[in-house]
């Protein structure tokens, strides 16, 4: 089916879908100029996982995270959302129903206006307090050194996912419900190769839920989505998630 049919089609399940529920990888975020993890420039083919983003890595050498993590919040600082986060964050801004999860720790989705996004891997502009669970927001700058909790001045680390460390309860929660309950289940931008997110397509579509894929590659949801859409996040979604007056 050419791409445009394909585009057409999955449109038209968006339209009609009582609850959409959309899954983003780091490639929604690919056009605004943040890279991604396992492309060619990906920032596991520069850098190891296990010296920068483990418990171990933290335990070994805190300050060394902290650079890496400081580092990535002056990139993303310096970009913006692109398209398909807007048009995300406009589709339910019309009153649709739409649950957002995703795995990028960039916070593009929030500033470009999206509510409630269900965070998986943990947020880059925030600090965590190991001893007290403070939470503190760095969005603000300076982008560097380590910061220290407000509550009981001891270290604190970022606020992100590692490898080997559980996901947050609640997010995992609503976004296994979002999955069950969805009619279509958007998936873009993602490897899917992460688990328990890379799950969530498989939970949907064995619910009955019309899967629709945007990505550049094949991955391992292409073998099962009904509607497999090759090409960028931020030339289609806006496409996929456009508003035309009168439409249902
Ligand atoms: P990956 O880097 O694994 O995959 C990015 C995906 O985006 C690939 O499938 C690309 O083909 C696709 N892609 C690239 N540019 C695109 C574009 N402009 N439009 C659409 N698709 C595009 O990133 P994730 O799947 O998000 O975890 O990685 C999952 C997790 O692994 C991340 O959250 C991170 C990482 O380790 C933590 O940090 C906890």
């Amino acid at each position: 089916m050419p791409v445009n049919e394909r585009i057409r089609t999955a449109r038209e399940w968006i339209v009609r879908a009582g609850s959409i529920t959309v899954l983003t990888g780091a490639g929604v975020s690919a056009e605004s100029g943040v890279p991604t993890f396992r492309g060619a420039e990906g920032l596991w083919k520069k850098h190891r996982p296990e010296d920068l983003a483990t418990p171990e890595a933290y335990a070994r050498n805190r300050a060394l995270v902290w650079e890496w993590y400081r580092w990535r919040q002056e990139l993303v600082a310096a970009t913006e959302p692109n398209a398909a986060h807007y048009a995300l964050a406009a589709h339910a801004s019309r009153g649709r129903s739409l649950t957002l999860i995703t795995q990028n720790v960039d916070g593009h989705h929030e500033r470009a206006g999206s509510r409630d996004v269900v965070e998986l891997h943990g947020n880059l502009f925030r600090a965590r307090c190991s001893s007290d669970g403070t939470l503190a927001s760095l969005a603000e700058g300076p982008f560097t050194g380590i910061p220290v909790c407000p509550a009981c001045g001891d270290a604190m680390r970022p606020d992100i996912v590692w490898f080997g460390e559980s996901l947050p309860g609640d997010a995992l929660q609503r976004a296994f419900l979002a999955a069950e309950n969805a009619e279509v289940f958007v998936v873009v931008g993602t490897s899917a190769v992460v688990h328990p997110a890379a799950s969530l397509p498989g939970v949907a579509a064995s619910r009955g839920a019309k899967v629709i894929e945007v990505n550049i590659e094949e991955t391992p949801v292409s073998e099962f989505a009904h509607c497999v859409i090759s090409g960028t996040a931020a030339e289609t979604l806006p496409l996929l998630f456009s508003h035309d007056e009168g439409s249902p």
